[in-house]
């Protein structure tokens, strides 16, 4: 039987980064925990095996490196995602597009059937097309909504969180 709780996936890096200084927790994570509080959801965090930097530029740099050989950096364990219905799907956006590494994840996985939600983080981008990348890439799924994108410096703000319950609130 499916499990009825939700799942959030999500990759966000700490550290430091744009517009924020540096950070304990990642901008698109604070949202992450938002969803999980509100919601009840279980939480898988994309961890990548191979850390990123905690240099912003430094992370700038391999980062466009990784996108452009099309890489598909390794994560560290896994979850099953056949148990869950209902999969919210959190990352920043790097270079217009998502991390590479969630292009991982999501090529590890069936997403038959499912339904996904995705929510995102930028400094200017907007979901940078990539809502339209992922109805491509989820073969099998169903988008749910607009999705949800708020720039990570606001996402770090009490208006923010309030923004992104009020979002929930009408899914
Ligand atoms: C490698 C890298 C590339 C980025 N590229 C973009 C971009 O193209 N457009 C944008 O609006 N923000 C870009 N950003 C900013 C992040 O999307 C933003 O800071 C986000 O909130 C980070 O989320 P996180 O703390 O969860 O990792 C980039 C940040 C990094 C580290």
């Amino acid at each position: 039987m499916n499990n009825k709780k939700p799942l959030v996936v999500y990759f966000s890096r700490a550290d430091e980064n744009y517009n924020v200084g540096t950070l304990e927790v990642g901008n698109t994570e604070l949202l992450a925990k938002e969803i999980i509080a509100k919601t009840g959801a279980d939480e898988f965090k994309i961890e990548p095996k191979n850390q990123y930097p905690k240099n912003y530029q430094e992370t700038i740099d391999l980062a466009t490196k990784e996108q452009s050989t099309n890489a598909r950096p390794e994560y560290l364990n896994d979850i099953d995602i056949k148990d869950y219905d209902t999969i919210f799907l959190g990352y920043p956006i790097w270079w217009e597009d998502l991390p590479m590494i969630v292009y991982s994840f999501i090529e590890k996985h069936d997403w038959n059937g499912k339904t996904v939600i995705p929510f995102n983080t930028h400094e200017g981008s907007g979901n940078a097309n990539t809502y339209e990348i992922l109805k491509a890439k989820l073969q099998g799924a169903t988008l749910k909504g607009d999705g949800f994108n708020m720039s990570g410096s606001i996402a770090r703000t009490d208006e923010g969180i309030q923004k992104l319950d009020t979002w929930l609130e009408s899914l």
